[in-house]
């Protein structure tokens, strides 16, 4: 999934750093500290919460999921190590750790059952088009040919306000339309995007993901 991680008000800080990463001759060298220096640099200043935290020692399946054909997950006491595919530069080498967290907030969905009162903070919705149980996820992107490196080529209209209820409504057999304050985070856990309204692809087709680029119709995306 998933899928960035998007967030209402509170963008999720990962108490975990990358270990190790498999390298080629072509790659460029990793360099943890000035990893960790940029991330401090982007979080000093913002008003953010603590919403997820992982000592990445235990199973990792627990709290992740692996978005990747190729890549590696492994524990030790240390940590978390990832190895992504021997490929520089290619495509189906990539992978993209998630965590299963994907939304928190005062959530307002279009259609949530009354019995379930943890939708209205938390939820993870559907982004391959697979799912039996629309518009959630029921990790059927797991099994099917859903790809996305969890990019996001805009960084919306840069809206720093936070807080206030978020909306998600479905568009008949097209993308979740998402109304509020709120942000969405790439797989490599930077704060990408942030805006007040975004039509977000569900149909799994959109070549600009996670954005809706009107794939579903030629896709004939069935959301029913
Ligand atoms: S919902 Fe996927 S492209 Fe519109």
């Amino acid at each position: 999934m998933t899928t960035p991680r998007l967030t209402c008000g509170f963008p999720a800080f990962l108490a975990c750093f990358l270990l190790a990463a498999h390298v080629t001759a072509d790659e460029p060298k990793p360099n943890p500290a000035a990893d960790k220096a940029a991330f401090e640099k982007a979080a000093a200043g913002a008003a953010w919460a603590e919403v997820f935290s992982d000592s990445c020692t235990a199973d990792w399946k627990e709290k992740w999921f692996l978005d990747g054909e190729v890549g590696t997950v492994t524990n030790s006491p240390e940590g978390m190590t990832l190895t992504a595919g021997p490929e520089f530069r290619n495509d189906a080498h990539h992978m993209v750790l998630w965590t299963k967290d994907s939304f928190e907030g005062d959530l307002k969905i279009d259609g949530a059952p009354d019995d379930m009162p943890g939708l209205r903070y938390r939820a993870a919705f559907c982004r391959c088009g697979d799912s039996a149980n629309k518009p959630y996820c029921d990790n059927t992107h797991e099994k099917n040919a859903f790809r996305d490196r969890g990019a996001l080529g805009t960084t919306g209209d840069s809206v720093e306000e936070s807080g206030g209820p978020l909306e998600i409504q479905r568009a008949p057999d097209g993308p979740l339309i998402v109304s509020g304050n709120f942000s969405m985070v790439t797989g490599a856990g930077r704060k990408g995007w942030c805006g007040k309204k975004a039509a977000l692809c569900r149909c799994g087709a959109s070549k600009n993901k996670p954005f809706c680029d009107g794939s579903h119709k030629p896709a004939g995306f069935k959301a029913d």
